[in-house]
């Protein structure tokens, strides 16, 4: 829904994505894992951040041997976790907060501990569950696909004992690939699909949504039958449910990941694999090339379709998407740690790849958040979380949440060592000044200027529905590009060097506009003729609005007050989240800075919002306690008023 209660299916355009593991985040009953209760808890947190939705890493039933990527039970949590009441009330708690949630639908393969497996290799050949797998006598067949996971498997094929042949996988052993060309397989994960949109989840990640189907003479990646599935599974979607959406995870360059949207019948969502790696490139080459050569090869996709954009998850940096000579390059200057590569990538999280550099990660959030697409955030990242390479696998970047400085940095009361993983103690990470409490308490730090600016970016709709054009500039260190939605007009400009630069944009689309920079409200000198010269910092950044002067203040939030037309009481509309957001927006926003008791007009604003309300009966009349948060940029939060009193807003009617 939207902030009006209404239906929405373009929802997935404007969100901010945060990707968590339930056992990652918070441990409420002192097991060492994090589970559904905890997470729950730390909802609030979430909120606060500004992330409207989640996408949960796997949860179901498991034995853990990739981390939950290898199913044993498709409608059932890991008992790890909690139990499907937890799951259904963290749903229920997550939707009352505008929070959506998407799954893994892991369709590709299972573990082989999942009982169609079990059946599958004891069964005659001709019977039920034999082909729900791909079975062969050799290992000559499908030669030309690639192993992934290069590390640990050197062929696609094992052999099975039971089953006295070869079975196809394309990730561990232990995930033998289903298969797709069987209708019963198919049938089977729509069932699963079912299951989980019947209970209220609002869409999926298609994980390894590349390798459904296995063609001889191919890559067996891509091929188009799963463009043909993924046909009928949108279909059945669109038919049966409301506001859901699919997002691929196809590692492929960017002709081939555009193809999952299809024409806007397959999925809503693709991941924007190509680009991820050429920031980190641009970045350390002090170069815009790589950033502005990616994004030209981008095919443009259907209007109800939108890219994914991310600088890290869960896995490694996959550099299957780049050149020869870029991978070299990206491997000595991330990479220079032989633990720290995996397979074909790079396993770290974003503060130690940028050398914990403050500036270099506001600068690439900054363009995140910028460039056409849904940013997905990575959980931890928001403070800046270390990792620990020594810890196998893609473990090092999925520790605990660090949440304070008490034991286990607050997320378990459990024995250290009973943790599912340690947590960081890196001399520079160590949890016990990396954590959101300490974050919390400092207006400087980073989860204080993420929120800022997911504030700031909420107020402008350019970014999650606007199209966007490169600007020329003369300095090939600085990037620069606009945004444009209706009115709104956002140029971007980005300097990848450590260097202070100068540089001149062309600006011919912009005649006589004024600028204004969005986040200070500071004006800059307005264009004049087409070249518009600026200095930018190291690592510097803007956010230029462009709107002809009489737009401007429309495009970051009107004075105007305007009516707020509801069919329900007030204290229906308090007690609805979104009716109060847009009330927060449209109305308490503008109402406060024409009032004369407000000391933070003065300050600038990321955000408003009702702290609390009491409702109170005087005299036959229904007054509302009222009490604001006022949210400023770099600065702690103000209620008010400092002493609560008496807003009548109006008895209570219907209008
Ligand atoms: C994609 C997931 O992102 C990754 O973590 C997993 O190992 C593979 N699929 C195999 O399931
Ligand atoms: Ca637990």
């Amino acid at each position: 829904m939207t902030a009006n209660g209404k239906k929405d299916p373009l929802w997935f355009k404007d969100a901010i994505f945060y990707e968590l593991s339930v056992r990652s985040f918070y441990d409420s009953n002192s097991d060492g894992i994090g589970d559904f209760p905890g997470l729950i808890q730390k909802l609030d947190y979430l909120e606060d951040l500004g992330v409207n939705a989640l996408w949960l890493l796997p949860f179901y039933p498991s034995p853990l041997k990739d981390d939950g990527f290898d199913i044993t039970e498709y409608c059932d949590i890991h008992p790890d976790y909690g139990t499907l009441k937890d799951f259904k009330l963290f749903l229920k708690e997550a939707h009352q907060r505008g929070i959506r949630v998407v799954t893994e639908l892991i369709l590709n393969h299972t573990s082989d501990q999942h009982p169609w497996f079990e059946k599958s290799r004891r069964a005659r050949a001709g019977s039920r569950y034999k082909d729900y797998y791909v079975w062969s006598e050799t290992t000559e067949k499908f030669k030309e696909a690639r192993v992934i996971f290069s590390d640990e498997e050197s062929s696609n094929w094992s052999w099975d004992n039971e089953a006295k042949a070869y079975y196809w996988h394309r990730f561990y052993r232990h995930q033998p690939e289903l298969n797709f060309e069987n209708p019963e397989v198919q049938h089977e994960i729509i069932k699963v699909v079912d299951f989980w949109l019947k209970l209220g989840v609002d869409g999926f990640r298609l994980s390894s949504v590349a390798f459904l189907f296995e063609k001889e003479g191919t890559s067996c990646e891509n091929l188009p039958e799963t463009h043909v599935f993924l046909k009928k599974l949108r279909a059945h979607i669109d038919k049966h449910y409301e506001d859901k959406i699919l997002i691929a995870e196809a590692n492929l360059w960017p002709e081939d990941a555009a193809a999952y949207f299809g024409k806007g019948e397959e999925c809503h969502m693709s991941f924007n694999y190509p680009l991820m790696p050429r920031l980190f490139l641009g970045l350390r080459t002090e170069d815009t090339y790589p950033i502005i050569d990616i994004m030209e090869q981008t095919p443009g996709t259907a209007p109800n379709t939108q890219w994914a954009l991310f600088l890290r998850n869960h896995d490694e940096i996959g550099l299957e998407m780049v050149t020869e000579e870029e991978k070299d390059y990206l491997f000595k200057a991330y990479a220079n740690d032989p633990h720290t590569k995996h397979n074909l990538g790079i396993r770290r999280r974003l503060s130690p790849l940028l050398n914990n550099d403050r500036r270099k990660m506001e600068l690439l959030y900054t363009i995140l958040f910028s460039l056409p697409g849904t940013p997905v955030l990575y959980y931890g990242d928001e403070i800046g979380m270390g990792d620990n390479i020594y810890l196998g696998d893609r473990f090092g970047v999925r520790t605990p949440m660090q949440w304070n400085m008490s034991l286990n940095a607050g997320f378990s009361d459990a024995n250290p060592q009973k943790l599912y993983l340690p947590i960081i103690t890196d001399p520079v990470y160590r949890y016990e000044s990396v954590n959101v409490a300490t974050h919390e308490e400092n207006p400087s730090s980073l989860v204080w200027w993420i929120k800022n600016v997911l504030a700031m970016r909420s107020r402008l709709n350019v970014f999650g529905r606007g199209d966007m054009k490169f600007i020329d500039s003369s300095n090939a260190k600085v990037l620069c590009f606009v945004r444009s939605y209706e009115s709104q007009r956002i140029i971007v400009v980005a300097n990848l060097s450590q260097f202070s630069q100068a540089t001149t944009l062309n600006f011919s689309g912009f005649n006589d506009c004024d600028i204004t920079e969005v986040f200070s409200q500071n004006k800059f000198k307005s264009v004049e003729g087409e070249e518009y010269a600026i200095t930018i910092g190291p690592y510097g950044y803007f956010w230029f609005q462009a709107d002809a002067s009489e737009k401007k203040e429309e495009a970051i939030g009107s004075s105007e007050l305007q009516l707020f037309k509801t069919e329900v009481s007030w204290e229906k509309v308090f007690a609805n989240y979104h009716e109060v957001r847009v009330f927060e927006r449209k109305i308490l926003q503008p109402f406060m800075k024409k009032c004369r008791w407000f000391g933070g007009k003065a300050k600038i604003i990321s955000k408003m919002g009702i702290h609390k309300v009491i409702p109170l009966r005087v005299e036959g009349d229904t007054y509302f306690l009222t009490v604001i948060e006022v949210h400023y940029v770099q600065r702690l939060p103000d209620l008010f008023p400092p002493t609560p009193f008496l807003i009548k807003w109006s008895t209570p009617r219907k209008v």
